[in-house]
């Protein structure tokens, strides 16, 4: 993306320029749509949700008739308010025609009211700010509640009560952690409920968003290579995983209060995996979509201490004289702090499918590289005839399907092959669909995808309440015994691959990690 064409802030709001847009589905002609990023002076607000929004208004996605307004307790002023966000655009297209204009009228659209969360009286101010900006055309409202979890409810409370359409839908996207246990969850769940309906509610898990994942249903089910062998028959194990190469760096209070495995397992990763291993839904309906996902989550078995392992990361000086921070280094973190910054957990679903074949996850901060996939190793070909072949040990000769959410997207299958030329010598080589070189086009980011999909109506790829039901069943008598049970985290050096610890699970179960 280039982020050249920059426009001055401008500083009349809503004027009436022409636009470029669609009518979304659930908007009648003429109708107005306007969303509310409630937590628009945060860090979410402007990395992700307002470069997200001029996108899907770049790409004409938008609805032609739409409103972007900030809410948040900060004092800004209007022109402070479009630097803010305009800091932050970039156009999809390098050299781009008119990408100068597209961002002035989206600059154009946006508007900043400042007030408290807790407050009904600046809620119904918001209101009028909407009303007036929507005219007196029906218009649909959208909450994104872009805030600490300690003011969802304030906010849901008083944005239904008080600024919620009344000519159209109003929908309310939640941001995670949606708790810290079922216990937890389920009372912020009963107190959102009292003033949103289900229908109303749409839980964010932003790796549902990522095209990979987006694109693994279409892999399993409109190909008829993988279905077949996608069970406990050909697959041997299944690795799912996740890696960062930097630490917790400035968000180390929020973590220490969750650690990794409420950070990344117990959502992105579970949802991956709920993904991967469910039955064929009835259709792509999302509710029979999630029906399956939620089948899977109950048929885990409960999780084991003894399949757990979990680091922290410790300080490191590089060759080169560089001091990377060990966790505790980080002024926001409480004194000796037994908090996991890696997690490796084996699992099992116990279904006719999936029986006795282990799931394995690892998820880290401040490791060796960025990394999210999903492999899964097939087992050994039986009476190989080639096991005795020169060229590979006995474990490469099985095959491999990575699924490479980030970076690089792609997916690749290793396969055996002759190396050409005289004699016999096998070698590893992999069938490689590298999204760069076949696709010659930037992905849309997983905020794109997310938000166009609540304007849309499409709770596809979003959390229902009885599937977060389920998550939190399966991970919180792990969390209370870790935590009850003040287990030290294993310490492994930043920037390395982890514990060593995951790799005597990992061969615990039968499996080396991909
Ligand atoms: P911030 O901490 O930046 O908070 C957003 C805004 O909320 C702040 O600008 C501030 O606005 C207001 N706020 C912050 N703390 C409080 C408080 N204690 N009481 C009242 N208001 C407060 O959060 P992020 O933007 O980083 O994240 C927003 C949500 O998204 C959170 O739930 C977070 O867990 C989640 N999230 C964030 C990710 C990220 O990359 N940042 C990734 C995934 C999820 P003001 O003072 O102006 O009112
Ligand atoms: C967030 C976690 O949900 O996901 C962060 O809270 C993590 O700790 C982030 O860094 C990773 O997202 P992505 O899209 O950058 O892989």
């Amino acid at each position: 993306r280039c982020n050249r064409c920059i426009p001055q802030a401008v500083s009349s709001v809503f004027q009436d320029l022409p636009v470029a847009g669609g009518t979304a589905y659930g908007a009648t002609e003429g109708s107005c749509m306007s969303f509310t990023v409630v937590g628009a002076s945060g860090d979410l607000a402007k990395k992700k949700i307002f470069p997200s929004l001029f996108a899907l208004y770049y790409e004409g996605m938008l609805p032609e008739n739409f409103n972007i307004v900030g809410y948040a307790r900060s004092k800004m002023t209007q022109d402070e308010f479009h630097d803010l966000i305009a800091s932050t655009l970039t156009c999809r297209v390098e050299n781009s025609e008119g990408c100068g204009e597209k961002m002035e009228y989206f600059l154009s659209r946006c508007l900043y009211v400042s007030g408290q969360y807790n407050e009904a009286a600046d809620f119904a101010q918001l209101d009028s700010a909407l009303s007036q900006a929507e005219g007196n055309r029906e218009a649909n409202r959208i909450f994104y509640l872009s805030i600490p979890p300690s003011i969802f409810i304030d906010v849901a409370k008083n944005a239904a009560d008080n600024a919620s359409s009344k000519t159209g839908w109003t929908r309310v996207i939640v941001e995670k952690p949606f708790g810290r246990d079922s216990q937890s969850s389920k009372a912020l769940s009963e107190a959102l409920a009292l003033s949103l309906t289900e229908e109303q509610t749409y839980r964010i898990d932003h790796y549902l968003g990522k095209e990979l994942i987006d694109n693994l249903a279409v892999l399993r089910f409109s190909n008829l290579v993988f279905e077949p062998l996608w069970n406990r028959q050909y697959i041997r194990n299944v690795q799912i995983i996740f890696s960062e190469p930097f630490g917790t760096e400035g968000r180390g209070g929020y973590f220490d209060h969750y650690n990794i495995i409420r950070d990344i397992m117990q959502n992105h990763l579970l949802q991956m995996l709920a993904l991967f291993a469910m039955e064929p839904p009835v259709s792509l309906d999302a509710e029979d979509i999630r029906n399956e996902k939620v089948k899977v989550l109950r048929s885990m078995r409960p999780l084991d201490m003894e399949n757990l392992v979990i680091g922290q990361y410790k300080g490191r000086k590089s060759t080169n004289g560089q001091d990377y921070p060990a966790y505790l280094d980080d002024p926001t973190v409480p004194e000796g702090s037994l908090c996991p910054t890696f997690a490796s957990l084996a699992m099992y679903i116990d279904n006719p499918r999936w029986d006795g074949v282990p799931f394995l996850m690892k998820a880290g901060k401040a490791l060796n590289k960025r990394c999210a996939e999903i492999r899964v190793q097939f087992r050994h070909v039986p009476g190989n005839l080639y096991k005795n072949a020169t060229g590979l040990d006995e474990n490469l000769l099985t095959n491999e399907l990575v699924i490479r959410i980030q970076p690089d997207e792609g997916i690749y299958l290793k396969i055996n092959n002759k190396v050409p030329g005289l004699g016999l010598r096998l070698d590893n080589s992999r069938l490689d669909l590298s999204y760069k070189s076949r696709y010659n086009k930037e992905l849309p980011d997983a905020y794109e995808r997310l938000i166009l999909d609540v304007v849309n109506g499409d709770k596809r790829l979003f959390i229902r309440n009885d599937e977060l039901e389920a998550a939190w069943a399966l991970f919180t008598p792990l969390l209370h015994k870790l935590e009850d049970d003040k287990i030290a985290p294993e310490l492994y050096p930043y920037g390395s691959r982890g514990p060593i610890g995951a790799h005597y699970l990992a061969s615990r179960h039968g499996v080396r990690w991909g």
